[in-house]
């Protein structure tokens, strides 16, 4: 089979070299891929939002199955285009994507049929946001309703600060068209919890839990970055926990997009909170997660091409979804000074013994060297039969590979080994 994956970051690199171990697979092309990805596929140079370059594509070279990965072509409706021009494709088409695509669409959702999740407002006009955070309880949480490139959240200590969020989102549109209305919610508390599931619109198979580390320092300080490391299974996610997440969430979810006349085919992606009033959504993606991708599909045993064909054809129901009992870490690699302002080209070498499974995210080739190019680099996953095993490995990974200006979090895990220990 000759595959297509659209995206080039780490987690499509993850995806790519899960994709190729299967037997089926003859070729993937990667649009666009990265210099890290060339390795591994075919790199295209057309963008991951170029939807009729991407659909002409598929056409020449007769695709016979394309995995369409990041949000924004999902919400701009690649899939519909791909499917219309006869190409089968894993992920939601453009009506399903909603559920990322606005937080208004996922609240609404999910207070009609009844998911938990944080109690919330909506707001469309400015004025009335200000009104109401000089009364909101704090700190009070602030979602642009649209995609923004994983910053449009504001968790506001004080009224100043919540105040700045609403002008800097709906008045000085921050995120363009993305803060037209904005969700002002409840702040909650505990654990957060990523499960990502396969789903045919029918089918929910939820895959192995994981926890990403979201702000850039140790300790969990500094600024929130897309991730800087993930471990799985997340000790937080208990069987007893899974099986109230299955009945109250995921497949409450499934049958609400059903009924809603969007069925959802493709990954679904539940950013959980384990709060004490039990587990509550924070927010869908209509995607796989990036970095949680670079430990889940490390511990998938069985076929993800068949996976990803069965969720495009309904057939989840019989398909076989397995996971190994074992635990994985993935560390980022990131250029100081990232999510900011940061330094590229910078030449990555690696001792001849890596033994991890180094996912690009951010690097390009000049020849055969490899430089970096953005700002989280690459991610570092090893996999272990216990968890501290897993963190202990992946560290000792890091320090084979090398850049300057190389940034990463030393605790990544660690809040996960406090819960196992207690
Ligand atoms: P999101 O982009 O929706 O994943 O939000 C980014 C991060 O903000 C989440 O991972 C949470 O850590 C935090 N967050 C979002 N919503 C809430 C909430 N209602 N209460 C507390 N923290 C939240
Ligand atoms: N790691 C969070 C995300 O992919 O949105």
């Amino acid at each position: 089979m000759k595959l297509m994956v659209i995206g080039g970051g780490g987690r499509e690199h993850a995806v790519i070299r899960k994709l190729k171990e299967d037997p089926a697979v003859t070729e993937i092309y990667a649009l666009p891929g990265n210099g890290g990805i060339a390795r591994d596929a075919v790199c295209v140079d057309i963008g991951a939002k170029d939807i009729p370059g991407m659909v002409a594509f598929a056409r020449e070279q007769s695709i016979d199955f394309a995995v369409v990965t990041p949000d924004d072509p999902l919400v701009l409706g690649a899939v519909d285009a791909l499917e219309a021009a006869g190409i089968p494709c894993f992920g939601p088409d453009k009506k399903a994507a909603m559920i990322e695509g606005s937080k208004v669409f996922s609240k609404r959702l999910m207070e009609k049929y009844g998911i938990p999740t944080a109690a919330y407002q909506v707001f469309t006009d400015p004025a009335a946001a200000l009104d109401y955070v000089k009364e909101a309880p704090l700190p009070t949480v602030i979602k642009a309703d649209g995609l923004a490139l994983g910053k449009g959240v504001v968790i506001a200590q004080t009224r100043r600060e919540a105040e700045d969020a609403v002008r800097s989102i709906m008045e000085d549109k921050k995120f363009g068209d993305s803060g037209n209305q904005i969700v002002i919610e409840e702040f909650l508390t505990g654990p957060e919890v990523s499960v990502l599931s396969f789903t045919d619109g029918n089918t929910v198979v939820p895959m192995v839990s994981s926890m990403d580390h979201k702000r850039a320092r140790d300790n969990d300080q500094g600024l929130n970055t897309g991730g800087m490391g993930t471990i799985a299974p997340n000790p937080y996610y208990t069987p007893d926990i899974a099986a109230r997440c299955m009945e109250e969430i995921f497949k409450p979810t499934i049958a609400a997009m059903r009924a809603e006349g969007r069925p959802f085919k493709g990954c679904l992606y539940f950013g959980l909170m384990l709060t004490p009033q039990g587990p509550k959504v924070i927010e869908y993606n209509s995607r796989f997660g990036d970095p949680e991708t670079q430990v889940v599909l490390p511990l998938m045993e069985s076929s993800l091409l068949e996976a990803m064909l069965a969720c495009r054809n309904g057939t989840l129901d019989k398909t076989d979804v397995r996971f190994s009992g074992g635990c994985a870490c993935c560390v980022v690699m990131a250029s100081e000074g990232y999510p900011e302002a940061y330094e590229k080209g910078y030449e990555i070498t690696m001792d001849s013994d890596v033994a991890a499974q180094v996912y690009i995210a951010g690097a390009k080739l000049e020849g055969d060297r490899l430089l970096t190019s953005g700002g989280r680099v690459l991610g570092v996953t090893m996999t272990a039969p216990t968890l501290k095993q897993a963190i202990g490995a992946a560290y000792e990974q890091v320090e084979k590979i090398h850049f300057q200006n190389a940034y990463y979090r030393h605790d990544i895990g660690s809040r996960a080994m406090r819960a196992l220990e207690g």
